[in-house]
């Protein structure tokens, strides 16, 4: 789908900025020096994090009636990941600098034989196999091991018999989780893209076998065009299918959609096609028969699966870049980040033109309504064109202002972030207004 655009190296800087000085994003445990790869959400972080989760959620579970959703534990036991195959296969492989004690993914290194943070050559240890899992203890004293979940999915395979059973789905149907994952990468960075505590939007699609190419192709287009729906440059985007050294040990068929993030094309989310691997793991491990039986055939089979596997929090960042702008306004710059009203953390500011109680008491009522329907911010500091540029700069799609003429014509001024368009409407039609938006 790309066009040929290339990266902006300048722009993650812009973006990082940005989201430390508006409250996006902030370094974790800052005030103790911080804690390498973690991130807490700030105020309008968390909101435009949920967006993004609503909005995937909205279009794979919401909206459909095939699929249903889980919310499984993130604990899990060693069983669990002795049949998903991780404990023995989710690995990288791990060198140390003689020189510097400093640890690399081997397949990470760019300049192979030089060490990326002393410079010296050829002081790379031999590969070994790292696994990335967390492993814990749970209970009191000698408790029994347990691991963070490294993907979400294992949570739908294991519930497959629970959920088929409950919910009376036949296949196709699928089973879809939002929720944290843990991986103690080697190598985090690119500052929320590779964490090792972060967020997963993950979908079992459970096919008749004979069907899964036709659900992966399926999935593979609906996926690429989420993004595209909610702003994101058809030419920032891409489907990358994956060479066969690169599969993960359970899928027989994989495609990225990839992101021209500002170092280059990165991974936002993974089709794949796991086949019969996990059911049929998980049923020899547990001894629990995993499978479907198909009252038109009179058959019975194990479903395979297509799995679209995305991060939020990486989405959440590509949004963000793909949203930031600069551009120059009577001599003034101005940045605004261009988010889609479904992903922009606040829909709707509510800003009275002067601070005087005849105005204040209106428009906080105005807000009230507003913040019944969708995020709401209210602004009263300072002059009407500042607060509009800070507006701009968290992605407010609609300024709401409440003037002195609102009190005669029970009306207000709607400003539009991108075009800097004004409209008057009253007070209302404010509401429905802002809803048609929102589709
Ligand atoms: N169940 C399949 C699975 O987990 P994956 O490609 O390893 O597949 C899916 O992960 C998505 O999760 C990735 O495309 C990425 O968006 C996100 N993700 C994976 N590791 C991540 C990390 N360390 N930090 C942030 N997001 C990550």
């Amino acid at each position: 789908m790309s066009d040929g655009a290339s990266p902006q190296p300048e722009l993650f800087d812009h973006v990082v900025n940005l989201c430390k000085r508006r409250g996006f994003v902030f370094p974790s445990a800052e005030i103790y020096g911080g804690f390498r790869s973690t991130y807490d959400y700030g105020p309008v972080g968390v909101l435009m994090l949920r967006n993004v989760k609503d909005a995937w959620w909205r279009s794979i579970v919401q909206r459909r009636h095939d699929v249903v959703g889980l919310d499984a534990s993130i604990l899990g036991p060693p069983q669990v990941w002795e049949a998903s195959g991780h404990l023995t296969n989710f690995t990288d492989p791990l060198v140390d600098c003689r020189e510097c004690g400093q640890r690399f993914r081997e397949d990470s290194l760019e300049s192979g034989d030089v060490c990326p943070h002393c410079g010296a050559e050829k002081s790379f240890t031999e590969a070994r196999q790292f696994n990335l899992m967390f492993k814990t203890q749970a209970g009191p004293v000698s408790g029994a091991d347990a691991y963070l979940r490294p993907e979400t999915a294992q949570g739908m395979f294991i519930n497959f018999a629970n959920v088929q059973f409950t919910s009376r789905k036949k296949p196709p149907f699928g089973i879809a989780q939002i929720g944290k994952s843990f991986r103690n990468e080697i190598t985090p960075g690119n500052f929320v893209f590779r964490t090792r505590e972060f967020e997963q939007m993950e979908m079992e699609y459970f096919v008749p076998p004979d069907e899964a190419q036709k659900w992966y192709d399926y999935w593979c287009g609906e996926r690429l065009d989420w993004y595209v729906e909610l702003g994101i440059d058809p030419g920032l985007l891409r489907l990358r299918p994956h060479g066969d050294d690169e599969l993960s040990h359970y899928s027989s068929e994989t495609s990225d959609v990839e992101f021209l993030f500002p170092w280059g094309w990165g991974e936002l989310e993974g089709i794949a096609n796991r086949g019969d691997y996990d059911l049929i793991q998980h049923a020899d491990h547990s001894g629990h028969r995993l499978d479907f039986f198909d009252q038109a055939t009179n058959t019975r089979y194990v479903p395979h699966v297509i799995e679209p596997a995305a991060g939020a929090t990486r989405a959440m960042m590509a949004f963000l870049i793909a949203g930031y702008r600069t551009e120059m306004v009577r001599d003034e710059e101005r940045t605004v980040l261009g988010l889609h009203p479904r992903i922009a953390p606040f829909v709707a500011a509510v800003l009275p033109l002067s601070r005087k109680a005849e105005l204040i008491e209106p428009a906080q009522k105005l807000f009230s309504e507003l913040a019944e329907h969708f995020n709401t911010d209210f602004d009263e500091t300072q002059a009407i064109g500042k607060r509009y540029r800070r507006q701009d700069e968290i992605g407010t799609p609609y300024c709401v202002t409440y003037d002195f003429d609102s009190l005669d014509d029970g009306a207000v001024t709607i400003r539009d972030r991108d075009t800097m368009d004004q409209v008057r409407i009253p007070l209302a039609g404010v509401v429905p207004w802002i809803q048609a938006k929102l589709v």
